[in-house]
């Protein structure tokens, strides 16, 4: 009897949890206070935390240059991954076997993300970006923010590309070719 409301109570509100991470997704203007409180509440319900943090979803590079413009934003759209997209020739551009690599998220809702934008190589974005979660690593982490190891890099770095000359992490990870510069921490900075 006490099992059978336990799991009812359990369903319910991994229910509401999915349905508030799937508001959070689609409303990006606005989100700071409420998915604050969804993380706190994933987190404490460990049974719900799981089935949620599986719906991170991108966001789009426009996101991230909101409070990254001045410093990786910037960069980035100097390396090769930026232009990633520009390689392709307009039939290869609808070509699956050559968008995988040559985009962001090839799941991602509907929308194709073209080039490697930063989500490729930082996870998906829709919960991390919020401020709170961006200046505390391990909120941000828990919300999806992923360290870009080289198991990062070789989903794509690898000999089903058709260009592919081999691969060496400590090296690529610092040429500016492909990696944007790295920035000191901000401190706690006002916008505007
Ligand atoms: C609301 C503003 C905001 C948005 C939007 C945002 N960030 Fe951030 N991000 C910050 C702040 C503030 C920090 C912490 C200070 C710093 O390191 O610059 C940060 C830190 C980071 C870090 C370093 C985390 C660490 O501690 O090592 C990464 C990586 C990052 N952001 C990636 C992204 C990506 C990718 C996106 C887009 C999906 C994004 N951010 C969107 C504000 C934002
Ligand atoms: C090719 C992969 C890749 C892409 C694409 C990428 N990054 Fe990074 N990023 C990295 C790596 C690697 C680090 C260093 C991580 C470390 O040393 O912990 C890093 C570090 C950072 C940091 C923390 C260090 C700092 O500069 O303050 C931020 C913030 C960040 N990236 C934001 C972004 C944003 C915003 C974009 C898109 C405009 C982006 N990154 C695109 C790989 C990438
Ligand atoms: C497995 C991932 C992957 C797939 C699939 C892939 N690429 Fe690429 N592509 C890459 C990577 C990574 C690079 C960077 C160079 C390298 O190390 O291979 C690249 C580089 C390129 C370049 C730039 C060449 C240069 O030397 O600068 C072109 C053009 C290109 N790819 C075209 C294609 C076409 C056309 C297809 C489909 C037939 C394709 N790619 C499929 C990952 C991929
Ligand atoms: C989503 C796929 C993808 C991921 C993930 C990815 N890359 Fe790339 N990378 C590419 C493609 C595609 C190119 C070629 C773009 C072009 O030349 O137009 C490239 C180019 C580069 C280049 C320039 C190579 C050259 O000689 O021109 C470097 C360096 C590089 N990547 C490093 C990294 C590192 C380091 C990581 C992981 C932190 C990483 N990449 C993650 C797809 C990816």
């Amino acid at each position: 009897m006490r099992k059978r409301l336990l799991t009812v109570v359990v369903i319910l509100v991994a229910a509401t949890a999915l349905v508030f991470s799937r508001v959070i997704a689609q409303d990006s203007t606005k989100t700071t206070t409420e998915t604050k409180t969804t993380t706190t509440k994933t987190t404490t319900k460990t049974e719900v935390a799981k089935p949620a943090a599986s719906k991170f979803e991108y966001v789009g590079k426009d996101k991230c240059k909101l409070c990254h413009m001045k410093d990786e934003y910037s960069s980035w759209l100097t390396t090769a991954h930026a232009k990633a997209w520009e390689a392709l020739k307009p039939e290869e551009q609808k070509k699956d076997s050559c968008v995988v690599c040559h985009s962001t998220g090839k799941d991602a809702a509907g929308v194709l993300l073209t080039g490697v934008q930063c989500e490729a190589c930082h996870g998906p974005g829709s919960a991390y970006k919020t401020q709170a979660n961006m200046k505390d690593k391990k909120l941000a982490m828990a919300a999806g923010l992923t360290q870009p190891t080289k198991e990062v890099c070789v989903k794509c770095h690898n000999d089903k590309s058709p260009t592919f000359k081999g691969f060496d992490f400590d090296k690529y990870s610092k040429d500016p070719k492909g990696m944007h510069k790295i920035f000191p921490k901000k401190t706690v900075e006002k916008k505007g």
